[in-house]
This record gives C-alpha cells, sequence and structure tokens, in this order.
C-alpha cells in the first residue's frame, strides 16, 4: 500500500486537531479509549501499518472515524496486535480480521479463538458475534519490522498468561497492554494470570533500557524505572494480603 505523504507540523510531527489522538512520535499515534475500552495505538509503517489492540466492540465506530481523521480506512490496517486476551482490548478485531493479520501471543491466541468467555471476561454470550480469528500465534522475541519501526514481543505473563509488551527499538518505548500502568499501579490479575509471573515478567522488563511507557489505560508514563519497581512493590504487598495496594478493575463486559 503507497503511503501518502502528510502535513508536516511542528518538528515535522502531524499535527491532529483532535485530542483523542496524540502522536507520541513519527507516526505512532494514540487513540483513547472510551468507558471500558482499551487505549489503541496506530503506528504508520514504511511497509505496513498496525495497529496495537481494537478496543472493545461498541468502540468500533468511534475507533474507525480517529482512524479515518489520520487518513486510513479499516482495510489500510495491515496487522492488528493484542496485548493479551481480555475484552477490552480485542473486541473490535471482527471489523478488522477479513483484511488485518490478527497477532496475539499464543496463550492469548488459544483463549481466544476457542470463545473462552471466562478468562477473556466476555460475559454477553451473544451467539451472533462473528468468532474472532488469529491468524499470527506469537512468541517471546517475534519482531515486526515495519522500516521506519521495529518491534519486539516480550511475553510478560502475570495479568493474564498471554500478556506481551511490545518493545521499539529506536526510541526505546515500551507499549504495556494492562502489565504495566503509569506510576505502577497494578491492574486486576486475571484468571489466568498470577502475582508469581508478574514479579518475574517485570524483573525482566528492568533489564532493557525504556525510555517511555505506552499503556493499555491512563496515562503514558516517561519514569519507567520507577513505576517498574513501584509495580514490584505493589506485587509482593498484594502477596501479603497488604491493605492499601491500588488494583485498578476494569468493568466486564455486558
Ligand atoms: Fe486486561
Amino acid at each position: 500500500m503507497k503511503i501518502e505523504k502528510w502535513p508536516k507540523g511542528v518538528n515535522g510531527w502531524i499535527m491532529v486537531k483532535d485530542n483523542r489522538i496524540t502522536e507520541l512520535c513519527p507516526n505512532i499515534f494514540l487513540i483513547r479509549g472510551e468507558d471500558t475500552s482499551s487505549h489503541s495505538y496506530l503506528i504508520r509503517g514504511d511497509y505496513k501499518n498496525l495497529l496495537i489492540d481494537s478496543g472493545v466492540d461498541k468502540n468500533f465506530s468511534r475507533l474507525q472515524k480517529f482512524l479515518l481523521t489520520l487518513g486510513l480506512k479499516v482495510r489500510d490496517i495491515d496487522i492488528v496486535i493484542n496485548t493479551h486476551e481480555h475484552f477490552d482490548h480485542i473486541g473490535a478485531n471482527r471489523y478488522f480480521q477479513d483484511y488485518a493479520l490478527i497477532a496475539a501471543h499464543r496463550f492469548a491466541a488459544t483463549k481466544i479463538t476457542v470463545e473462552d468467555r471466562y478468562v477473556t471476561m466476555y460475559k454477553s454470550g451473544d451467539i451472533n458475534e462473528p468468532s474472532l480469528n488469529v491468524h499470527l500465534w506469537l512468541e517471546n522475541r517475534f519482531c515486526f519490522d515495519l522500516g521506519n519501526y521495529r518491534l519486539e514481543v516480550v511475553h510478560t505473563p502475570g495479568h493474564s498468561s498471554g500478556s506481551i509488551c511490545i518493545y521499539e527499538f529506536t526510541r526505546k518505548i515500551l507499549f504495556t497492554g494492562d502489565t504495566l500502568f503509569a506510576g505502577g499501579t497494578l491492574s486486576y490479575i486475571g484468571e489466568s494470570g498470577s502475582v508469581g509471573d508478574y514479579i518475574s515478567s517485570i524483573s525482566v522488563l528492568e533489564t532493557r533500557r525504556i525510555n517511555e511507557l505506552y499503556p493499555g489505560h491512563g496515562e503514558i508514563s516517561k519514569t519507567p524505572e520507577e513505576d517498574m519497581k513501584r509495580a514490584i512493590l505493589n506485587a509482593r504487598a498484594l502477596l501479603r494480603d497488604e491493605e492499601g495496594v491500588e488494583v485498578t478493575h476494569f468493568q466486564e463486559a455486558p
């Protein structure tokens, strides 16, 4: 697909006049989720356009509108990566899967493709929903080469068994899904998750040089080292059943 030239803003960045979309780095856009929906991140690559998390199903028309604002139709998205198997990150996959390759860690793919409504936290039981496909079953260290950006999958079980973070080498940024939030606030440890796995995963992330965190909910962070330390402390406190550990719960799908 031919990538069109964009009008340039300050520092060569694209100016987008919608506060729900932020260009975090050149050609990397945060599209904020609404209500229970996760954020989506769009990366306009030299070779392929890639979306990280599709958000909830009911958020799709909004996501579609924002993509159009950025000059993209649904069929222009070549790859959708799910950071994990929870409903608020995968729900709108169904609108992309006829055009794009859907990618998720294999432990997430197993739950998504068999419609495990317990682990994915879908409760609607709507049999009219088309099944979700996963075309690429990812493993740790799988890479996506987009030309201008190279993304590496880091398997980070803990929040769920199929959780991954996605590390971008040139900018040293980390897309974290629900694994790591600004301030080190914990997310709910899901049905397939484990606090022990979580601490181990964050310890692995701590060995990398990371400049910024781009999480699935809330604000981005420019203090990843502090956030990771805090997340491990919170997780250890959770294991000890201490009171006052802040854990974010996202609503379940209706
Ligand atoms: Fe989640």
